[in-house]
């Protein structure tokens, strides 16, 4: 299962939310079940400092720990460990068929582990190295045959890889839409069912662009005047770019949506791949998003998440 959708749609919060629910003992658990099912989790990293495999280990290891089949899962771990270091001689065809072979050896490892249930997340594989990736190919490719559920989550930035993935038959892709008015307003009316209007949750819900994340920013500040409400939401996204991405998507945000790299890099006097830079940090700020189509051409411009003029 593949969770996508920009930074702070709620993939995580999904998948937490499905792992309580499957965490509760059954009502009436079938013949021979056993006890919970073990779930491993692995967070990838914004940092190319973390080692390769990086989420797959954790989550490995944490299985590991858990116990259950502690045998079978400590080999997937040791032959994990060995794909990660092995550095194979020769020319880049024969070391990428030495890796390709030694991610196989895991991805058969794991998949006999889950000869019982077996649950293993992976959070955030847009950051992910390549090898991380080609074993969730690997592993998703005999997953039909076993009892493992594989969760990935991935914001929509890392398009190419995503795209490849949710193509996979065995991969059910699950892209996560910002919350339209009536769902804002079921959450208002669970926080305060007095204070909650048809009215308030449009506004809550056009202020918050429907982003879970922005949610409580923005019903909590209702009162006050909307550009106000909206500034800050907007300087706190923006807070977490470095520079000269700031100065970029404020130009961007002059220019109105949607935009094109090259026009906002000359305006912004930085050259075009500073701007492009700078617009993915956006979007993977939650500020952008890809446009899909711009001029009729696939794949150019960007667009505001929440339009700057509220
Ligand atoms: N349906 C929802 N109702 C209410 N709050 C939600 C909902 N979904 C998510 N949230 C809250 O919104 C915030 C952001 O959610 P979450 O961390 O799951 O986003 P994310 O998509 O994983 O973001 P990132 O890509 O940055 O990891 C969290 O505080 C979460 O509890
Ligand atoms: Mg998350």
């Amino acid at each position: 299962m593949l969770v996508t959708g920009p930074a702070g749609i709620g993939k995580t919060r999904l998948v937490e939310e499905a792992l309580r629910e499957g965490a509760r003992p059954p009502t009436s658990p079938p013949a021979g079940a056993s006890a919970a099912v073990q779930v491993g989790r692995g967070y990838s990293l914004p940092d190319h400092a973390a080692p390769a495999l990086w989420p797959w280990q954790q989550a490995l290891r944490a299985l590991a720990r858990r116990g259950g089949r502690p045998a079978r899962i400590s080999s997937a771990v040791d032959l994990l460990e060995g794909a990660g270091s092995c550095d194979a001689p020769g020319d880049a065809a024969s070391a990428a068929a030495v890796r390709f072979a030694a991610l196989a050896a895991v991805a058969d490892a794991v998949l006999t582990a889950a000869a019982e249930p077996l649950v293993i997340v992976l959070e955030d594989l847009h950051w992910a190295d390549t090898n991380t990736v080609e074993l969730v190919r690997q592993v998703a490719g005999g997953i039909v045959d076993s009892h493992l559920l594989l969760i990935a989550t991935m914001r929509a930035e890392a398009g190419d890889v995503m795209r490849e993935l949710s193509r996979l038959d065995s991969v059910n892709a699950v892209p996560l839409r910002p919350l339209a008015a009536a769902a804002v307003r079921d959450y208002l009316t669970a926080l305060d069912p007095a204070a909650s209007t048809a009215a308030r949750a449009e506004q809550v819900a056009r202020r918050s662009g429907g982003l879970p994340l922005l949610l409580d920013a923005a019903a909590s500040d209702a009162a006050a005047p909307e550009p106000v409400v909206v500034r800050d939401l907007v300087e706190a996204l923006l807070a977490q770019l470095p520079e000269p991405a700031r100065r970029v998507v404020q130009v961007a945000a002059l220019l109105r949506s949607p935009m094109d790299t090259d026009v906002v890099g000359q305006v912004a006097e930085v050259d075009g791949s500073t701007a492009g830079l700078a617009l993915d940090a956006a979007c993977r700020a939650g500020l952008l998003t890809p446009a899909t189509s711009w001029g009729g051409v696939e794949g150019l411009g960007f667009a505001f998440t929440h339009d700057p003029a509220g």
